[in-house]
Protein backbone atom coordinates (compact mmCIF):
# COMPACT_ATOMS: atom_id res chain seq x y z
CA UNK A 1 0.00 0.00 0.00
CA UNK A 2 1.79 3.34 -1.09
CA UNK A 3 2.11 6.06 1.68
CA UNK A 4 2.82 9.72 1.70
CA UNK A 5 6.12 11.40 2.62
CA UNK A 6 6.78 14.44 4.08
CA UNK A 7 9.99 16.32 3.93
CA UNK A 8 11.13 14.15 0.62
CA UNK A 9 13.54 16.58 -0.64
CA UNK A 10 15.57 16.96 2.44
CA UNK A 11 16.23 13.17 2.54
CA UNK A 12 19.86 11.85 1.14
CA UNK A 13 20.07 10.25 -2.18
CA UNK A 14 20.29 6.55 -0.51
CA UNK A 15 17.53 7.09 2.24
CA UNK A 16 14.87 8.91 -1.16
CA UNK A 17 16.02 5.20 -2.64
CA UNK A 18 15.32 3.04 0.41
CA UNK A 19 12.01 4.82 1.29
CA UNK A 20 10.83 4.35 -2.91
CA UNK A 21 11.88 0.75 -3.25
CA UNK A 22 10.56 -0.30 0.21
CA UNK A 23 7.08 1.60 -0.53
CA UNK A 24 6.54 0.54 -3.97
CA UNK A 25 8.73 -2.64 -5.24
CA UNK A 26 8.02 -6.25 -4.34
CA UNK A 27 11.64 -6.87 -4.49
CA UNK A 28 13.61 -3.84 -2.84
CA UNK A 29 17.24 -5.02 -3.43
CA UNK A 30 16.35 -5.83 -6.92
CA UNK A 31 14.96 -2.30 -7.69
CA UNK A 32 17.63 -1.04 -5.98
CA UNK A 33 20.38 -2.88 -7.96
CA UNK A 34 19.08 -2.07 -11.44
CA UNK A 35 19.33 2.10 -10.13
CA UNK A 36 22.71 1.54 -8.79
CA UNK A 37 23.91 -0.10 -12.53
CA UNK A 38 22.99 3.43 -14.17
CA UNK A 39 25.37 5.45 -11.49
CA UNK A 40 28.48 6.54 -13.07
CA UNK A 41 31.54 5.16 -11.18
CA UNK A 42 32.84 8.98 -11.56
CA UNK A 43 31.66 10.26 -8.47
CA UNK A 44 32.32 14.23 -9.49
CA UNK A 45 30.23 13.43 -12.45
CA UNK A 46 27.77 11.67 -10.53
CA UNK A 47 27.22 14.50 -8.54
CA UNK A 48 27.06 16.91 -11.72
CA UNK A 49 23.79 15.00 -12.84
CA UNK A 50 22.14 13.99 -9.14
CA UNK A 51 22.13 18.67 -9.32
CA UNK A 52 20.40 18.51 -12.19
CA UNK A 53 17.17 18.12 -10.75
CA UNK A 54 15.73 17.31 -7.27
CA UNK A 55 14.95 13.98 -6.23
CA UNK A 56 17.96 12.10 -7.99
CA UNK A 57 17.50 8.64 -8.07
CA UNK A 58 19.78 7.51 -10.79
CA UNK A 59 20.77 8.29 -14.31
CA UNK A 60 18.27 7.46 -17.23
CA UNK A 61 19.93 6.51 -20.44
CA UNK A 62 18.93 7.61 -24.10
CA UNK A 63 21.81 6.43 -26.96
CA UNK A 64 23.89 9.29 -28.44
CA UNK A 65 24.24 8.36 -32.13
CA UNK A 66 25.73 10.47 -35.08
CA UNK A 67 24.35 10.70 -38.61
CA UNK A 68 27.64 11.65 -40.45
CA UNK A 69 27.42 13.49 -44.07
CA UNK A 70 25.49 16.35 -43.90
CA UNK A 71 26.73 18.82 -46.05
CA UNK A 72 24.92 22.10 -45.31
CA UNK A 73 25.99 24.97 -47.01
CA UNK A 74 29.19 23.50 -48.70
CA UNK A 75 30.07 22.45 -44.78
CA UNK A 76 30.09 18.98 -43.71
CA UNK A 77 28.73 18.38 -40.53
CA UNK A 78 28.15 14.91 -38.60
CA UNK A 79 25.22 15.57 -36.37
CA UNK A 80 24.80 14.14 -32.67
CA UNK A 81 21.33 12.86 -32.29
CA UNK A 82 20.16 11.30 -28.76
CA UNK A 83 17.07 9.23 -29.50
CA UNK A 84 15.67 6.11 -28.53
CA UNK A 85 13.79 5.14 -31.61
CA UNK A 86 15.47 2.38 -33.87
CA UNK A 87 15.43 3.85 -37.46
CA UNK A 88 15.99 7.51 -36.77
CA UNK A 89 19.70 7.67 -36.95
CA UNK A 90 19.87 5.34 -39.96
CA UNK A 91 17.34 7.57 -41.37
CA UNK A 92 18.98 10.89 -41.11
CA UNK A 93 21.93 8.77 -42.38
CA UNK A 94 20.54 7.91 -45.76
CA UNK A 95 18.62 11.02 -46.14
CA UNK A 96 22.39 12.97 -45.51
CA UNK A 97 24.17 10.85 -47.89
CA UNK A 98 21.87 11.23 -50.65
CA UNK A 99 21.82 14.93 -50.42
CA UNK A 100 25.90 14.68 -50.41
CA UNK A 101 25.47 13.39 -54.05
CA UNK A 102 22.72 16.43 -55.40
CA UNK A 103 24.62 19.70 -53.60
CA UNK A 104 23.84 19.53 -49.93
CA UNK A 105 21.10 21.36 -47.86
CA UNK A 106 20.97 24.89 -48.19
CA UNK A 107 19.61 27.32 -45.38
CA UNK A 108 18.79 31.10 -44.22
CA UNK A 109 18.09 31.87 -40.74
CA UNK A 110 14.70 34.16 -41.32
CA UNK A 111 14.72 36.14 -37.98
CA UNK A 112 15.45 35.71 -34.48
CA UNK A 113 13.09 37.58 -32.51
CA UNK A 114 12.01 36.26 -28.66
CA UNK A 115 8.99 37.17 -27.17
CA UNK A 116 7.98 37.37 -23.87
CA UNK A 117 4.51 38.89 -22.13
CA UNK A 118 3.60 40.39 -18.87
CA UNK A 119 -0.30 39.43 -18.42
CA UNK A 120 -2.17 42.04 -16.13
CA UNK A 121 -5.73 43.53 -15.16
CA UNK A 122 -6.83 47.00 -15.49
CA UNK A 123 -9.96 48.36 -14.16
CA UNK A 124 -10.13 52.21 -16.04
CA UNK A 125 -10.27 54.12 -19.30
CA UNK A 126 -8.32 52.56 -21.69
CA UNK A 127 -7.01 56.13 -23.01
CA UNK A 128 -5.35 56.62 -19.74
CA UNK A 129 -3.75 53.12 -19.94
CA UNK A 130 -2.08 54.20 -23.39
CA UNK A 131 -1.15 57.75 -22.01
CA UNK A 132 0.39 55.65 -18.58
CA UNK A 133 2.19 53.06 -21.27
CA UNK A 134 3.88 55.60 -23.50
CA UNK A 135 4.85 57.92 -20.22
CA UNK A 136 6.27 54.36 -18.47
CA UNK A 137 7.67 52.92 -21.09
CA UNK A 138 11.39 54.37 -21.43
CA UNK A 139 11.58 53.96 -17.77
CA UNK A 140 10.49 50.35 -17.90
CA UNK A 141 13.75 49.89 -20.67
CA UNK A 142 15.69 51.82 -17.71
CA UNK A 143 15.07 49.90 -14.87
CA UNK A 144 15.80 46.88 -17.09
CA UNK A 145 19.40 48.18 -17.62
CA UNK A 146 21.14 45.98 -14.42
CA UNK A 147 19.76 42.86 -16.36
CA UNK A 148 19.98 44.16 -20.09
CA UNK A 149 23.43 45.66 -20.03
CA UNK A 150 25.64 42.92 -20.85
CA UNK A 151 23.32 41.43 -23.64
CA UNK A 152 23.18 44.98 -24.97
CA UNK A 153 27.01 45.22 -25.28
CA UNK A 154 27.30 41.64 -27.27
CA UNK A 155 24.25 43.81 -29.16
CA UNK A 156 21.04 41.84 -28.26
CA UNK A 157 18.59 43.24 -25.59
CA UNK A 158 14.86 44.16 -25.74
CA UNK A 159 13.56 45.25 -28.76
CA UNK A 160 10.17 46.83 -28.13
CA UNK A 161 7.29 46.86 -25.71
CA UNK A 162 4.00 46.70 -26.71
CA UNK A 163 0.84 47.38 -25.02
CA UNK A 164 -2.01 45.27 -26.04
CA UNK A 165 -5.63 45.33 -25.43
CA UNK A 166 -6.89 41.61 -24.90
CA UNK A 167 -10.19 43.39 -23.42
CA UNK A 168 -12.31 41.81 -25.82
CA UNK A 169 -11.68 38.19 -25.15
CA UNK A 170 -11.79 38.32 -20.98
CA UNK A 171 -12.62 41.45 -18.97
CA UNK A 172 -10.10 43.92 -18.37
CA UNK A 173 -7.16 41.82 -19.43
CA UNK A 174 -3.90 43.30 -21.20
CA UNK A 175 -0.39 42.63 -21.69
CA UNK A 176 3.01 44.20 -22.11
CA UNK A 177 3.87 42.40 -25.40
CA UNK A 178 8.06 42.58 -25.50
CA UNK A 179 10.19 41.11 -28.26
CA UNK A 180 13.70 40.44 -27.68
CA UNK A 181 17.44 39.37 -29.23
CA UNK A 182 18.71 36.74 -27.03
CA UNK A 183 22.03 35.91 -29.57
CA UNK A 184 23.52 32.46 -28.48
CA UNK A 185 21.72 32.23 -25.53
CA UNK A 186 17.74 30.46 -25.50
CA UNK A 187 16.92 33.58 -23.49
CA UNK A 188 14.47 32.12 -21.02
CA UNK A 189 15.93 33.35 -17.86
CA UNK A 190 17.06 36.60 -19.36
CA UNK A 191 13.76 37.43 -20.50
CA UNK A 192 11.92 36.54 -17.83
CA UNK A 193 14.28 38.81 -15.41
CA UNK A 194 13.52 41.48 -18.02
CA UNK A 195 9.57 40.80 -17.59
CA UNK A 196 9.45 40.73 -13.94
CA UNK A 197 11.61 44.03 -13.55
CA UNK A 198 8.97 45.91 -16.33
CA UNK A 199 6.09 43.89 -14.06
CA UNK A 200 7.43 45.74 -10.66
CA UNK A 201 7.77 49.07 -12.55
CA UNK A 202 4.87 48.92 -14.05
CA UNK A 203 2.77 48.16 -11.37
CA UNK A 204 4.72 50.23 -8.65
CA UNK A 205 4.79 53.50 -11.19
CA UNK A 206 0.97 53.27 -11.87
CA UNK A 207 0.66 53.95 -8.19
CA UNK A 208 2.17 58.20 -8.52
CA UNK A 209 0.37 58.47 -11.86
CA UNK A 210 -1.61 61.35 -11.11
CA UNK A 211 -4.21 60.49 -14.69
CA UNK A 212 -5.41 57.66 -13.08
CA UNK A 213 -7.79 57.60 -10.56
CA UNK A 214 -7.61 55.33 -7.40
CA UNK A 215 -8.93 52.32 -9.08
CA UNK A 216 -7.00 52.95 -12.49
CA UNK A 217 -3.97 52.87 -10.00
CA UNK A 218 -4.33 49.22 -8.48
CA UNK A 219 -2.81 47.44 -11.69
CA UNK A 220 -3.04 43.72 -11.13
CA UNK A 221 -0.36 41.71 -12.11
CA UNK A 222 -1.44 37.94 -13.39
CA UNK A 223 2.13 36.66 -14.71
CA UNK A 224 5.29 37.41 -16.31
CA UNK A 225 6.52 34.62 -19.08
CA UNK A 226 8.40 34.36 -21.73
CA UNK A 227 6.26 32.89 -24.70
CA UNK A 228 7.85 29.73 -26.29
CA UNK A 229 5.36 30.67 -29.41
CA UNK A 230 8.26 32.14 -31.30
CA UNK A 231 6.98 32.93 -34.98
CA UNK A 232 9.89 34.85 -35.50
CA UNK A 233 12.62 33.10 -34.47
CA UNK A 234 12.57 31.36 -38.01
CA UNK A 235 15.16 29.13 -40.17
CA UNK A 236 14.30 27.34 -43.69
CA UNK A 237 15.92 24.46 -44.37
CA UNK A 238 16.17 23.20 -48.39
CA UNK A 239 17.04 20.73 -50.67
CA UNK A 240 16.78 20.77 -54.74
CA UNK A 241 17.78 18.48 -57.28
CA UNK A 242 16.68 17.83 -61.38
CA UNK A 243 13.78 15.46 -61.01
CA UNK A 244 15.93 12.79 -63.02
CA UNK A 245 18.60 13.39 -60.52
CA UNK A 246 15.91 11.89 -57.85
CA UNK A 247 16.48 7.73 -59.28
CA UNK A 248 17.56 5.49 -56.70
CA UNK A 249 15.37 3.29 -56.71
CA UNK A 250 15.00 0.54 -60.11
CA UNK A 251 11.51 -0.03 -58.71
CA UNK A 252 10.30 3.44 -59.50
CA UNK A 253 11.36 6.30 -61.98
CA UNK A 254 12.30 9.49 -61.00
CA UNK A 255 9.13 11.67 -62.66
CA UNK A 256 7.12 9.02 -60.84
CA UNK A 257 8.59 9.30 -57.20
CA UNK A 258 8.49 13.27 -57.34
CA UNK A 259 5.06 12.84 -57.93
CA UNK A 260 4.12 10.96 -55.19
CA UNK A 261 6.72 12.84 -52.69
CA UNK A 262 4.83 16.02 -53.28
CA UNK A 263 1.29 14.10 -53.34
CA UNK A 264 2.51 13.18 -49.85
CA UNK A 265 3.82 16.29 -48.80
CA UNK A 266 0.34 18.42 -50.14
CA UNK A 267 -1.77 15.85 -47.96
CA UNK A 268 0.13 16.38 -44.78
CA UNK A 269 -0.57 20.07 -45.86
CA UNK A 270 -4.54 19.88 -45.94
CA UNK A 271 -5.43 16.57 -44.28
CA UNK A 272 -4.66 17.32 -40.12
CA UNK A 273 -4.57 13.76 -39.66
CA UNK A 274 -1.65 13.17 -41.52
CA UNK A 275 -0.31 16.03 -40.82
CA UNK A 276 0.64 15.06 -37.36
CA UNK A 277 2.16 12.18 -38.18
CA UNK A 278 4.41 13.81 -40.98
CA UNK A 279 5.48 16.60 -38.57
CA UNK A 280 6.50 13.84 -35.81
CA UNK A 281 8.71 12.59 -38.11
CA UNK A 282 10.21 15.82 -38.69
CA UNK A 283 10.40 16.24 -34.66
CA UNK A 284 12.23 13.03 -34.71
CA UNK A 285 15.18 14.60 -35.92
CA UNK A 286 14.65 17.97 -34.33
CA UNK A 287 13.93 16.76 -31.05
CA UNK A 288 17.07 14.20 -31.22
CA UNK A 289 19.41 17.21 -31.65
CA UNK A 290 18.22 19.50 -29.59
CA UNK A 291 18.51 17.00 -26.33
CA UNK A 292 21.97 16.04 -27.76
CA UNK A 293 22.82 20.28 -27.82
CA UNK A 294 21.15 20.52 -24.22
CA UNK A 295 18.06 22.36 -25.50
CA UNK A 296 14.77 22.25 -23.99
CA UNK A 297 12.75 20.20 -26.31
CA UNK A 298 9.40 20.74 -24.95
CA UNK A 299 9.83 24.35 -25.86
CA UNK A 300 10.63 23.67 -29.41
CA UNK A 301 7.45 20.75 -29.59
CA UNK A 302 5.24 23.35 -28.44
CA UNK A 303 6.37 26.14 -30.73
CA UNK A 304 6.65 23.52 -33.61
CA UNK A 305 3.08 22.69 -33.43
CA UNK A 306 1.18 26.07 -32.68
CA UNK A 307 3.26 27.17 -35.98
CA UNK A 308 1.97 24.05 -37.30
CA UNK A 309 -1.68 25.74 -36.72
CA UNK A 310 -1.01 29.17 -37.31
CA UNK A 311 -3.08 29.70 -40.40
CA UNK A 312 -6.26 28.04 -38.25
CA UNK A 313 -5.99 23.86 -39.49
CA UNK A 314 -2.98 22.02 -38.38
CA UNK A 315 -0.41 21.53 -41.41
CA UNK A 316 2.58 20.15 -42.76
CA UNK A 317 5.36 22.09 -41.58
CA UNK A 318 7.77 20.90 -44.52
CA UNK A 319 6.88 21.46 -48.51
CA UNK A 320 7.59 20.66 -51.49
CA UNK A 321 6.84 20.90 -55.30
CA UNK A 322 8.17 20.06 -58.66
CA UNK A 323 9.03 23.13 -61.15
CA UNK A 324 10.55 23.63 -64.54
CA UNK A 325 12.01 20.37 -64.29
CA UNK A 326 13.07 20.72 -60.31
CA UNK A 327 11.90 19.21 -57.71
CA UNK A 328 12.50 21.29 -54.23
CA UNK A 329 11.75 20.40 -50.69
CA UNK A 330 12.03 22.49 -47.94
CA UNK A 331 11.03 23.33 -44.01
CA UNK A 332 10.43 26.77 -42.45
CA UNK A 333 9.88 26.79 -39.01
CA UNK A 334 10.25 28.43 -35.73
CA UNK A 335 13.42 27.16 -33.37
CA UNK A 336 14.29 29.02 -30.11
CA UNK A 337 17.78 27.50 -29.71
CA UNK A 338 21.00 28.54 -27.91
CA UNK A 339 24.13 28.15 -27.84
CA UNK A 340 25.63 29.52 -24.02
CA UNK A 341 24.09 29.29 -21.26
CA UNK A 342 21.68 26.29 -19.40
CA UNK A 343 22.86 22.55 -19.78
CA UNK A 344 25.55 23.54 -22.98
CA UNK A 345 28.33 24.36 -20.03
CA UNK A 346 27.42 21.87 -17.93
CA UNK A 347 26.83 18.51 -19.21
CA UNK A 348 30.18 17.15 -20.67
CA UNK A 349 27.91 14.90 -23.52
CA UNK A 350 26.66 18.25 -25.17
CA UNK A 351 29.72 20.30 -24.42
CA UNK A 352 30.89 17.10 -26.58
CA UNK A 353 28.28 17.37 -28.99
CA UNK A 354 28.86 21.26 -29.60
CA UNK A 355 32.74 20.40 -30.49
CA UNK A 356 31.53 18.26 -32.89
CA UNK A 357 29.20 20.42 -34.47
CA UNK A 358 32.26 22.90 -35.25
CA UNK A 359 31.02 25.13 -32.17
CA UNK A 360 27.98 26.60 -33.73
CA UNK A 361 26.09 29.85 -32.40
CA UNK A 362 22.39 29.85 -32.19
CA UNK A 363 21.93 30.82 -35.93
CA UNK A 364 24.21 28.25 -36.85
CA UNK A 365 22.45 25.11 -34.57
CA UNK A 366 19.19 26.98 -35.62
CA UNK A 367 20.04 25.74 -39.30
CA UNK A 368 21.77 22.26 -38.53
CA UNK A 369 18.15 21.04 -36.27
CA UNK A 370 16.33 22.21 -39.04
CA UNK A 371 18.23 20.26 -41.44
CA UNK A 372 17.77 17.43 -38.94
CA UNK A 373 13.99 17.39 -39.35
CA UNK A 374 13.78 18.02 -43.23
CA UNK A 375 16.76 15.09 -43.93
CA UNK A 376 13.94 13.31 -41.17
CA UNK A 377 11.10 13.72 -43.43
CA UNK A 378 12.66 12.91 -46.55
CA UNK A 379 13.42 9.59 -45.14
CA UNK A 380 10.05 9.43 -43.59
CA UNK A 381 8.44 10.32 -47.47
CA UNK A 382 11.14 7.67 -49.48
CA UNK A 383 9.91 5.37 -47.51
CA UNK A 384 6.47 5.63 -46.89
CA UNK A 385 5.77 6.42 -51.06
CA UNK A 386 7.88 3.46 -52.27
CA UNK A 387 8.78 0.27 -50.25
CA UNK A 388 6.64 1.01 -47.26
CA UNK A 389 8.17 2.32 -43.87
CA UNK A 390 8.03 -1.00 -41.94
CA UNK A 391 10.68 -2.73 -44.16
CA UNK A 392 13.55 -0.55 -42.88
CA UNK A 393 11.50 0.80 -39.25
CA UNK A 394 11.56 -3.03 -38.28
CA UNK A 395 15.18 -3.56 -39.61
CA UNK A 396 16.36 -1.67 -36.99
CA UNK A 397 13.47 -2.32 -34.38
CA UNK A 398 14.96 -6.52 -35.49
CA UNK A 399 17.69 -5.88 -32.63
CA UNK A 400 15.00 -4.58 -29.91
CA UNK A 401 12.99 -7.95 -30.33
CA UNK A 402 16.03 -9.91 -29.84
CA UNK A 403 17.14 -7.97 -26.74
CA UNK A 404 13.37 -8.92 -25.63
CA UNK A 405 14.56 -12.11 -25.70
CA UNK A 406 17.83 -12.15 -24.19
CA UNK A 407 19.41 -13.36 -27.25
CA UNK A 408 22.88 -13.90 -27.29
CA UNK A 409 25.68 -12.77 -29.37
CA UNK A 410 26.02 -15.83 -31.58
CA UNK A 411 22.21 -15.92 -32.06
CA UNK A 412 22.10 -12.15 -33.12
CA UNK A 413 24.55 -13.06 -35.71
CA UNK A 414 22.86 -15.62 -37.20
CA UNK A 415 19.20 -14.03 -37.17
CA UNK A 416 20.60 -10.61 -38.20
CA UNK A 417 22.02 -12.74 -41.01
CA UNK A 418 18.62 -14.71 -41.44
CA UNK A 419 16.76 -11.67 -41.40
CA UNK A 420 18.28 -9.80 -44.48
CA UNK A 421 16.21 -11.72 -46.82
CA UNK A 422 13.47 -12.47 -44.36
CA UNK A 423 10.96 -9.75 -43.56
CA UNK A 424 10.73 -9.07 -40.46
CA UNK A 425 7.66 -8.63 -38.04
CA UNK A 426 7.43 -10.10 -34.40
CA UNK A 427 6.18 -12.68 -34.52
CA UNK A 428 8.02 -13.92 -37.96
CA UNK A 429 11.34 -13.09 -35.30
CA UNK A 430 9.94 -14.82 -32.48
CA UNK A 431 9.52 -17.94 -34.29
CA UNK A 432 12.92 -17.64 -35.81
CA UNK A 433 14.58 -17.56 -32.17
CA UNK A 434 12.09 -20.01 -30.74
CA UNK A 435 13.00 -22.43 -33.70
CA UNK A 436 17.09 -21.82 -33.44
CA UNK A 437 16.70 -22.54 -29.82
CA UNK A 438 14.82 -25.69 -30.38
CA UNK A 439 17.45 -26.97 -32.91
CA UNK A 440 20.52 -26.04 -30.52
CA UNK A 441 18.89 -28.33 -27.42
C1 LIG B 1 7.84 7.33 -37.13
O1 LIG B 1 8.50 7.66 -35.94
C2 LIG B 1 7.71 8.55 -38.02
C3 LIG B 1 6.91 8.37 -39.30
O2 LIG B 1 5.60 7.87 -38.98
C4 LIG B 1 6.81 9.71 -39.95
C5 LIG B 1 5.87 9.77 -41.14
O3 LIG B 1 4.92 9.00 -41.21
O4 LIG B 1 6.12 10.67 -41.99
C6 LIG B 1 7.54 7.35 -40.20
Amino acid sequence: MSKSIAGFSKLSKSKKIDWMVETYFSNAEQAKTVLKQYWNTNEKLQTLHDEFIENTITNYYLPLGVAPNFLINDTLYTIPMAIEESSVVAAASKAAKFWLDRGGFKTTVISTTKIGQVHFMYHGDKDTLKNYFNHIKPQLIEDAKPITKNMEKRGGGILDIELRDKTNEIDDYYQLHASFETLDAMGANFINSCLEQFAKTFKTEALAFDKFNDEEKQIQIVMSILSNYVPECLVRAEVSCKVEDLTENENISAEEFATKFVQAVNIAEIEPYRAVTHNKGIMNGIDAVVLATGNDFRAIEACAHAYASRNGRYSSLSHAKVEDGMFTFWIEMPLALGTVGGLTGLHPLVKLSLELLHYPNAKELMQIVAVAGLAQNFAALRSLTTTGIQQGHMKMHLMNILNQFEATNEEKLILTEQFKTQTVSHSAVVEAIETLRSKSN
